[in-house]
């Protein structure tokens, strides 16, 4: 996450230390897997291509995990934190100006009309990684029937209680302490929603490649991805942990790291290459002045995305040479 301050004070630091703005993501110019590209090969990216490299020659995606101990532990003990409006989660409340909206209007694209009132009755929402129900619940308001999951059963328990309070959400909000890839393996599951949020969520993950495919899995053909995440550049290192977590600690410190940033570039060319094709690509903008995000062009920090589901079968990958 990154601000208006933070721009003026990087602005400096780049200047300085002569580094390169980033250019602003050509979603159409994917021609290779930038991951396999990097230098370091401790790279956490690097890892999940190798590991999808694996699936793609037939390992069982159920002995991949998305969960990452560390990361569960680091929001435990935040888990009482959601609902302060002004605490921790501050800039996820604010959030909440831009994802829902963005979520509601590709989905009445997609879908066409709902009720007046409702927008989105009749579809069913799967947010992964809900935390404490800050984007579950307005998506609940709007009508569709919405399953919250996270595996820190205590940040689960916060939302049930907070969603409790507010009777026109019963019925339409439920939470779930488990993981996408359990999920997807129970009876049932399979193309079940209509819609999947994961909302500050990829760059918590251990295996982003495992998380895609189960995507492709529990959603309905023509269904949706929604992600807003922060991608891996120069500008993200200044912006979204040194000046966000260290300076301006308007994020807890340690919230994230880097290496497990993805870039727009590759993240579309992840969900493509499952059958989800990317549809749209949004900048994202905080500034702590207001406190408040907007949208704008560049995607070197924060981005939103939302991708489809192909209704037909993913291309056929061949067989790797062993
Ligand atoms: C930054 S919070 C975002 C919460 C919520 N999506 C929002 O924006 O209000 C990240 C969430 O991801 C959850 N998380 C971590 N690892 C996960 C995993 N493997 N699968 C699903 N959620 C996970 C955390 O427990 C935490 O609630």
């Amino acid at each position: 996450m990154f601000c208006m301050t933070s721009v003026r004070l990087a602005g400096f630091v780049l200047t300085k230390s002569r580094l390169i703005w980033p250019t602003p993501v050509n979603k159409y110019a994917i021609s290779e897997c930038q991951c396999a590209a990097r230098a370091h090969t401790s790279c956490t990216r690097h890892k999940q291509h190798a590991r999808f490299e694996g699936k793609k020659r037939g390992v069982s995606p159920a002995s991949y995990s998305t969960l990452d101990p560390d990361e569960v532990r680091k929001f435990q003990v935040l888990a009482d934190k959601w609902w302060d409006t002004r605490g921790e989660f501050a800039l996820l409340h604010a959030m909440n100006e831009l994802r829902v909206p963005f979520v509601r209007d590709n989905l009445l694209t997609v879908h066409g009309r709902g009720e007046i009132g409702r927008p989105l009755a009749g579809l069913k929402i799967l947010d992964v990684g809900c935390g404490g129900g800050l984007l579950t619940e307005p998506l609940g308001r709007l009508g569709a029937e919405v399953l919250g999951i996270d595996p820190v059963e205590v940040s689960v328990r916060t939302a049930e209680l907070h969603s409790s309070l507010d009777p026109a959400l019963k019925g339409r909000v439920q939470y779930r302490s488990c993981t996408l890839e359990e999920l997807t393996e129970e009876e049932g599951n399979e193309e079940a929603f209509d819609a999947i949020v994961a909302s500050e969520v990829l760059e918590h993950l251990a295996d982003l490649d495992t998380f895609v495919h189960c995507c492709y899995r529990i959603l309905k053909p023509g269904g949706s991805v929604f992600a807003t995440t922060i991608s891996r550049t120069q500008l993200s290192y200044i912006l979204g942990i040194v000046m966000a977590e260290k300076v301006l600690r308007i994020v807890p410190g340690g919230t994230h790291e880097w290496d497990k940033f993805i870039t727009p570039v590759e993240l579309e060319r992840l969900l493509e290459s499952s059958g989800i094709i990317v549809q749209s690509v949004r900048g994202m903008f905080y500034s702590p002045l207001s406190r408040r995000w907007s949208w704008q062009q560049s995607t070197a920090v924060n981005y939103s995305l939302h991708a489809v589901k192909q209704k037909e079968e993913p291309p056929h990958q061949p067989p790797a040479e062993d």
